[in-house]
């Protein structure tokens, strides 16, 4: 007899936690990257498009998955489409594990520069010092590089060995509102700056002419990444919910607060780039990619009011928004281990956060420190063990795992199973089961088809 399924200790513990899964180095490091490669205003609408058409509806399918069958994916499908469909969840654990190995290192570099710009704060902003030529020697510093990866991931650990209410809850529950706090006080901050104007309508001003079709497709990919579907850590989440907990409004909840968060964050940092003289064509020609590590900690100190302080607390932002993704990360390769081979919580913790931890190091090796794996190059030329795992993840992992779920839950599993479990006493009134079935069965699957056969036939790159 397994032991009794740990659960959500409230509603609110599964909105944060899920909310704190979706919201991440998604929102604050690719969003505005790529909000700014694509010229903002008409990218930006049809992101939301994408999170309203294709996002939401998924996110649905996921969590209802989750609640009905109370397992985690490999089991949940099995249970819900037979047991071919398990290897989709299996696909899912597979693809927790890859793009944990190298989100964790990503995360690790907020640890770093949480502690260069407090340091900075303390003391003095050094003038005429390189904050790029810093950040590219602690890329290429393997034990810096190991160190903060290592620690990262500890934590993420030390979370989830502690379970579902008392872990994971209780730290998005204390983590979540505090990122809010900060985020709201940087926005603050941001508007009184002199490019908030500009900001703001350089994201919400449609210009199509300047939209391309890679940008429509970029849109499509990065609302997989940014809401956590297509591997099943929302089926994961989900499979803790109570049964008289409702999909629909929780759903409606994550995917705005996520939305929110990502926009809030590219308001915030374009206003930095347009107050500062001549950093426009700086993050034009240094590249995109650095906007949050590299671009920003120089702005604090010399533009922004209150930087001193704001400098640090960003760092916290960015690390405490990361914590909350890895945990779910880490949570569904640990869920399978618990629930299909029957492990303890602890021993499952322990085993998939030492084998992730061997391809994190190989990922945080792979900037520079060591050839073989910095020079590494496999997939859309992409270059280093790490951009090529975010490009596995991002192009073909989520989008491939995201398709057969829609057909899951459009397909597989009939109106008369899935109506009641959207349908229920806490539903808001304006939801109509008839239009998600809808976006479910057709609209969402062929999205995303057009990735994957953009992908295969074009070799487009959506990471
Ligand atoms: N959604 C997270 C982010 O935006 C990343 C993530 C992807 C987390 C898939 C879990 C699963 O950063």
């Amino acid at each position: 007899m397994p032991a009794l399924r740990d659960h959500w200790r409230s509603r609110f513990g599964f909105v944060m936690a899920a909310a704190g899964s979706a919201i991440g180095l998604g929102n604050l490091w690719k969003f505005p990257y790529i909000t700014w490669d694509n010229r903002g205003g008409a990218f930006v609408l049809v992101y939301l498009v994408c999170i309203a058409a294709v996002g939401l509806p998924i996110m649905m399918a996921e969590v209802l998955i989750g609640r009905m069958t109370q397992k985690s994916p490999v089991g949940a499908l099995k249970q819900a489409a037979g047991p071919v469909w398990a290897l989709v969840g299996a696909l899912g654990v597979f693809t927790g594990f890859v793009i944990l190995s190298y989100y964790n290192v990503i995360a690790g570099w907020s640890l770093r520069n949480f502690v260069r710009c407090t340091q900075w704060s303390i003391g003095d902003f050094p003038a005429g010092v390189s904050v790029a030529d810093g950040f590219t020697d602690f890329l290429q510093s393997p034990p810096r590089q190991m160190l903060v990866t290592v620690l990262f991931l500890g934590a993420t650990m030390l979370v989830v060995s502690r379970g579902v209410g008392r872990g994971i809850e209780q730290a998005a529950r204390f983590l979540m509102p505090a990122l809010f706090g900060i985020l709201l006080l940087l926005l603050c901050s941001a508007l009184t700056m002199d490019g908030a104007g500009r900001a703001i309508g350089f994201i919400f001003t449609p210009r199509f002419d300047e939209l391309r079709w890679h940008g429509v497709l970029e849109a499509l990919g990065h609302s997989f990444f940014t809401l956590s579907l297509g591997m099943g850590a929302m089926i994961t989440y989900g499979s803790y919910m109570k049964r008289n907990d409702s999909v629909v409004s929780a759903s409606v909840l994550v995917v705005a607060l996520d939305t929110l968060i990502a926009v809030t964050a590219t308001v915030i940092m374009f206003s930095v780039i347009f107050t500062v003289p001549g950093m426009e064509q700086q993050v034009e020609t240094a590249g995109t990619v650095g906007m949050l590590f590299v671009t920003l900690p120089e702005m604090f100190y010399t533009y922004v009011p209150l930087g001193r302080v704001l400098a640090p607390l960003f760092y916290v932002l960015v690390a405490f928004a990361a914590l909350t993704s890895t945990i779910s990360l880490l949570e569904v390769v640990v869920a399978y281990f618990i629930d299909e081979r029957g492990m303890s919580r602890r021993a499952a913790t322990a085993f998939c956060g030492s084998c992730i931890l061997a391809l994190s190091l190989l990922c945080s090796l792979s900037l520079g420190a060591w050839d073989v794996l910095s020079g590494f190059s496999l997939l859309a030329g992409k270059r280093g063990l790490l951009a090529n795992l975010d490009h596995l993840a991002a192009n073909w992992l989520l989008p491939i795992g995201g398709f057969f779920l829609t057909l899951v839950a459009g397909w597989v599993l009939t109106a008369e199973t899935t109506r009641p479990e959207l349908m229920d006493a806490a539903t808001p009134r304006w939801f109509r089961y008839g239009t998600w079935r809808l976006f479910i069965r057709w609209v969402a699957p062929l999205a995303v088809l057009a990735i994957i056969l953009t992908v295969i036939f074009l070799g487009e790159d959506f990471s």
